[in-house]
């Protein structure tokens, strides 16, 4: 429960994050943000300037601040005021998405750190209906801007994030139930994001396949979920051939993590997320050049990204079962690992020949499909660091989607829009099966020279039969090259939120 004031976020998050349910001009955080809606009046600000005695709205003419995205104007308050600073975010319409609200609210934790300030307050002044969701989005970016990976830094960082985030709204709400449980619900899915950002930083020396497995079965001990873990001699009896194969060149042998969440009652429906977990990839034989090697520590996102969505089903408590599946193995060189050209018997049967160990995101899914799929569920999702072709077709922000299911498709495509996260359907194109097809095998695991990222869709989807199946290719957003306001460079979490958006309407 979010209690007044006293309520800390989940210890993985850096701030603690509370319901403000004074009035505005009483709130004696360092840092007071108000937004500024684009084609709107805006109460909240008014009241503050009247608090001000016209300062506030005279410096803002003054700096020819005008409402829009991405706008902001930062006020010192008078010595006399309650207010060290007041910080006015532009939006670009009256009723922003999360993507935009997020990244307003992330930009004042930037001004916070600036500034050393110790507490942050942010306002909504949004109508009934939108300020739990604008309350909840507040929540989520205070706690995915103050994210910070700094597990291995032995000398404390010179940047103080601020301690203290509130949300209130305005004008005071007589009854914050709703938005008590708006922000405990902001709290737990930027906690599932937060997991899934420490588990893909972490580097893979440390996260070997496993300790990844390890940190599953923990997880799932603390969270009550159900979990089995296959080791090496399990995953060969269930003849995963190609799990096996792709780990073959490592000494560190693989997992396959199966977690599971059962309502209470009666389930509605049963899904299977199956997350991409390769630890390190360096390519196998066919290896990967040096520069950007480091980067496929992250090569494990979307196996984190389950985990991260597992670890919030309890709390958040949906009428689903939800099966988390994750096929785990480094993709190493050595004295046995597998050659271009080895064929492989996969777990479904079907016989592949390996010709590029690259590409081995697609093998060890395959297997991890096919044992996903004797659960029968109702819907099968797949997320995968699966292409650099994805990324060449879409840029590096935004997830393809592919899917054999058009209702699906749609309730993705429409999860990532309101979970603010950058999604693109992608084609299964029939013309391209034909790339996959093998010289000597039944299939392979490249394609042509053209169109990457469908012909690893097409890989997979030879192995997903009439299941309703969705693959999602995060090789973008999964990472960020360089930091923006809601997080550091390196892991994102992305697909978190999506899927909780995802479920939460399904
Ligand atoms: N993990 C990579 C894909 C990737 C690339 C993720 C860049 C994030 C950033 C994957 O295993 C891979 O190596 N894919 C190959 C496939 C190719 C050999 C058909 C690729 O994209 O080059
Ligand atoms: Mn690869
Ligand atoms: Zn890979």
């Amino acid at each position: 429960m979010v209690g007044e004031e006293t309520r800390t976020a989940e210890k993985e998050a850096t701030v603690k994050i509370s319901l403000f349910s004074g009035s505005i001009e009483k709130c004696d955080a360092d840092l007071v943000v108000v937004p500024v809606r684009k084609g709107a009046v805006n109460p909240a600000f008014e009241r503050l300037d009247r608090a001000f005695r016209g300062a506030l709205a005279k410096a803002a003419a003054r700096e020819r601040f005008k409402p829009g995205k991405g706008k902001m104007f930062v006020w010192h308050g008078s010595a006399k005021g309650a207010h060290g600073l007041v910080m006015a975010i532009g939006l670009g319409t009256p009723e922003p998405d999360a993507a935009e609200w997020r990244t307003a609210v992330a930009r004042a934790i930037g001004i916070a750190v600036r500034h050393h300030l110790r507490s942050v307050a942010v306002f909504t002044d949004a109508t009934f209906e939108r300020r739990e969701l604008e309350a909840r989005w507040s929540a989520e970016a205070l706690a995915l801007a103050s994210y910070r990976f700094s597990r291995y830094r032995t000398k404390a960082s010179k940047e103080t994030l601020p301690g203290v985030g509130k949300v209130g709204v305005f004008p005071a709400a007589p009854d914050p139930a709703g938005l008590r449980r708006a922000l405990e619900h902001g709290l737990m899915a930027a906690a599932g994001v937060v997991l899934a950002r420490d588990l893909t930083n972490e580097p893979a020396n440390v996260l070997s396949p496993e300790t990844l497995a390890a940190r599953a079965a923990e997880l799932a001990q603390k969270k009550g979920l159900a979990c089995r873990v296959l080791d090496p001699a399990a995953i060969r009896e269930s003849k995963m051939g190609l799990i096996t194969a792709v780990a073959a060149g490592s000494d560190r042998e693989p997992r396959l993590v199966h977690l599971i969440y059962r309502p209470t009652g009666k389930a509605r429906r049963k899904v299977a997320l199956v997350g991409k977990g390769i630890t390190f990839d360096s390519g196998g034989i066919c290896i990967k050049p040096a520069k950007s090697m480091d980067e496929m520590k992250t090569d494990m996102a979307g196996a984190a990204l389950v985990l991260g969505v597992m670890s919030v089903l309890p709390d958040l408590a949906p009428d689903l079962e939800v099966h988390g599946i994750l096929p785990i193995a480094e993709n190493a060189v050595g004295g046995s690992a597998t050659r271009p050209g080895d064929v492989v018997k996969s777990m479904e049967g079907l016989m592949v020949e390996i010709v590029n160990t690259d590409a081995e995101g697609r093998l060890i899914l395959a297997d991890a499909i096919a044992y996903a799929r004797k659960e029968k569920p109702d819907v099968l999702v797949d997320l995968a660091t699966l292409t650099g072709a994805c990324m060449v077709a879409l840029g590096p922000f935004t997830a393809g989607v592919f899917s054999n299911d058009e209702a699906l498709a749609g309730a993705f495509l429409a999860a990532a829009a309101r979970a603010g996260e950058s999604a693109w359907r992608m084609p299964l194109l029939e013309s391209l099966e034909k790339d996959v097809r093998s010289d000597v095998a039944d299939i392979k695991n490249t394609g042509g020279k053209w169109g990457g990222a469908i012909a690893g869709a097409l890989f997979l989807k030879a192995f997903v039969g009439k299941t309703p199946w969705l693959h999602v290719d995060i090789a973008g957003p999964a990472r960020a090259d360089s930091a923006t306001p809601l997080c550091p460079k390196g892991a994102t979490g992305y697909g978190v939120l999506t899927c909780l958006e995802l479920l939460a309407r399904m």
